[in-house]
């Protein structure tokens, strides 16, 4: 018969024993998920239609729209400038709405149709956006603009649609083309090199053309 001070122990040592054994089961699992978390990425099928052609990717589920097309596509006209959307210059269009690529992974446009600054127009027959950006000298350095381009192709499309902006005044009445509509509506693209006026001056005339 045990006395009381060794039945004590005895369960001391057995509550002892049964952490050091709950520890070791539980260490492999948290290994494991470190080794998952640090190890080889998720790969996930996507197929879409970029410029009207149908590519299919295997990419890791975290990569974004803007790196499945310049880093797996090698379609670099569309650029990277802040990669927080904040800037603009990813801009394209996803079944023609403009989006920045930096902010939306490329899993999530399954069966979606792309189109980037290379898809708007060739070099020997520009879209009218491309032209007119050309004619009135809408950029400098030229870094923000494909992604000026594919928003001011939509920003004429909203207006068109009637999609209203936060300076329209009436928002049931279909937006007029302004200059007040024209800036607010850009003015997710930004343009270190200050083409602003030329900018305008593009779309503008294309928006006249469109009238
Ligand atoms: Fe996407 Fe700046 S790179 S908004
Ligand atoms: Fe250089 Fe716009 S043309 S940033």
């Amino acid at each position: 018969m045990h006395n009381p001070g060794e039945l004590a122990m005895t369960r001391r040592d057995l509550m002892i024993g049964t952490a050091a054994s709950a520890a070791m089961t539980a260490a492999p699992s948290v290994a494991e998920a470190q080794a998952g978390a640090a190890g080889a990425p998720t790969l996930s099928k996507v197929s879409f239609t970029v410029n009207g052609q149908v590519r299919h990717l295997d990419l890791d589920t975290r990569t974004t729209l803007l790196d499945a097309l310049r880093e797996h596509l090698h379609l670099t006209g569309t650029k990277k400038g802040c990669d927080h959307g904040q800037c603009g210059a990813c801009t394209v269009l996803v079944d023609g709405r403009r989006i920045n690529a930096c902010l939306t992974l490329a899993i999530m446009h399954d069966g979606d149709s792309v189109t980037t600054i290379e898809g708007l127009g060739m070099p020997d027959s520009l879209h009218p956006m491309q032209a007119a950006f050309v004619k009135h000298d809408g950029y400098q350095c030229g870094y923000c603009t494909p992604g000026q381009i594919c928003s001011a192709v939509a920003v004429l499309d909203e207006i068109k649609a009637g999609v209203p902006s936060h300076v329209s005044t009436d928002l049931t009445a279909r937006p007029q083309f302004t200059e007040a509509e024209l800036r607010e509506r850009m003015s997710g693209n930004i343009c270190r090199c200050g083409a602003y006026s030329n900018i305008v001056e593009a779309i503008t005339e294309v928006a006249g053309r469109e009238a």
